[in-house]
């Protein structure tokens, strides 16, 4: 794994210029099941969203997008995404962490994911961040991998 060092600049939210780059780092982050260009120009201005971006070297290198219901203490963790040249320097962290963060803001109980059953990474990730499992999905993927549900309570 690349050495690890502290993110240079915090995340900022997204804005619609930001599109073109952010459809190129889903194009380099997934393999499939990726968000159209529609989408990510939807959700950097839904209201219900918050998305977040973070910038390496001058380049976009990370986002989250994180979705509440309006009535629901649950939010969800839609997306995050690490382009792959900038792995392993915590940004994946920091972003689930300014989730949280805004989460609880929002008056937040809970954050919950899905995540790819084979996403090893990912996993990682989330249970070393107080994310537990409490449910798996079978068949929820575009070529039919399970997702495993995780969520964390805020005290
Ligand atoms: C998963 C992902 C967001 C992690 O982002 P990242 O910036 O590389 O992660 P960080 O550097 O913040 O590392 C956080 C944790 O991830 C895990 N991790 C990071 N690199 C890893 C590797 N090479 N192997 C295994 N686990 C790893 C570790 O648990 C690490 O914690 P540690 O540093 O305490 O050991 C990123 O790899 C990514 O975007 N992957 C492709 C898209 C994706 O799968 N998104 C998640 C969809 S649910």
């Amino acid at each position: 794994m690349t050495a690890k060092r502290k993110p240079a600049v915090p995340a900022r939210r997204a804005r619609l210029a930001d599109v073109d780059a952010l459809e190129s780092l889903e194009n380099k982050a997934f393999d499939g099941d990726r968000l159209s260009r529609r989408s990510l120009r939807y959700y950097v201005r839904a209201e219900t969203v918050v998305m977040r971006v973070m910038k390496e070297d001058g380049a976009l290198a990370a986002y989250s997008l994180l979705a509440f219901r309006k009535g629901s203490k649950i939010a969800r963790l839609y997306s995050i995404a690490v382009d792959p040249a900038f792995e392993g320097y915590g940004l994946g962290r920091a972003l689930l962490k300014a989730c949280e963060k805004d989460a609880r803001a929002a008056h937040c109980t809970t954050l919950r994911l899905e995540v790819r059953i084979d996403n090893k990474r990912a996993i990682a990730l989330y249970e070393k961040n107080g994310f537990e499992r409490y449910d798996e999905i079978e068949d929820y993927y575009e070529d039919g991998a399970t997702a495993i549900c995780l969520k964390k309570a805020f005290a």
